[in-house]
């Protein structure tokens, strides 16, 4: 049973990797489906707030349920632990806090939050699962180098994915729709300076985590965001004549 579960666990984790390459794929030709690229046209969709609220609470209900009612035999390890804490912070954040900030976000269609709310899932379990059951580390991994540069990356990237955020946010006055050129922080060098915090964040996980299910989920976001902040680079360009030339569109000084 134990040995079936592990083989899973990595047979999801190879899927994910495929998943990353084929979203890119689609993303690149079909667009992405929600916010300011959601059809007007869509038959069935929900407000910006319960979108995210529901689509990513799966990422934090799933590993407190497994916390709770599985044997979750290796966080009594520190390394787990810690690494199994800095997912369930991260989606604390993005399914309970960061829903409710919004101001005037466009609903999501309801396949794209179908879509999200499965992966959330999908990606919950595999990760969780992973680090409760499963990841062997020795007591020494939290002194190791690339755990302590992945765990400082995540910090980084998690404060700058929440600080991107407030600055978007607060583009608008209450009750506005519109869009403006974001200003200040890591928008001066960046289109798209919320998803860069994103991936480096994530970037960080896979480094410390050092497995194929952490390296995994890295690689999807970085292909699912790289083809968003493409899709965002171009529409700044096309929708404001002063849009500064210099910006790049996911990371400073490189693309
Ligand atoms: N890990 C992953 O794979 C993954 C995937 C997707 C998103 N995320 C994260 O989820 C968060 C939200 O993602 P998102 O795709 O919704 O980000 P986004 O397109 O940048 O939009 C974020 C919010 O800011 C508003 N906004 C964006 N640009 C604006 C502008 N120029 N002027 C005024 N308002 C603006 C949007 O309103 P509208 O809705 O009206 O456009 C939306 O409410 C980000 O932190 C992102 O990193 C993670």
């Amino acid at each position: 049973m134990e040995l079936a579960e592990r083989l899973l666990l990595d047979a999801l984790a190879y899927l994910e990797c495929a998943l990353s390459f084929l979203f890119f794929a689609l993303l690149t030709l079909l667009g992405s489906p929600y916010g300011r690229y959601a059809s007007q046209r869509a038959a069935w969709s929900l407000t910006a707030p319960t979108a995210w609220a529901v689509q990513e609470l799966p990422s934090l209900a799933v590993p407190l349920l497994v916390c709770v009612a599985t044997a979750a035999e290796r966080l009594r390890r520190w390394p787990n632990r810690i690494l199994l804490a800095m997912f369930i912070v991260h989606y604390t954040q993005r399914s309970l806090i960061f829903p409710f900030l919004i101001r005037g976000g466009k609903p999501t269609p309801l396949y794209a939050c179908v879509l999200a709310f499965a992966f959330c899932t999908y990606n919950g379990y595999l990760q969780s699962r992973y680090l409760s059951q499963y990841a062997v580390y020795g007591d020494d991994w939290v002194t190791d180098p690339r755990f302590l540069t992945g765990f400082v990356l995540w910090l980084v990237g998690m404060l700058i994915n929440i600080h991107s955020d407030y600055i978007l946010r607060n583009l608008r006055k209450p009750g506005e729709t519109g869009y403006k050129i974001p200003r200040g922080g890591l928008f001066e060098y960046v289109s798209a300076a919320n998803y860069f915090g994103e991936v480096v964040e994530w970037c960080g996980y896979g480094l410390a985590s050092w497995s194929v299910q952490g390296g995994a989920f890295a690689l999807f976001t970085f292909c699912v965001l790289l083809s968003r902040a493409r899709q965002h680079h171009q529409w700044y360009l096309e929708k404001f004549e002063d849009y500064p030339k210099s910006r790049k569109i996911l990371i400073p000084f490189l693309f």
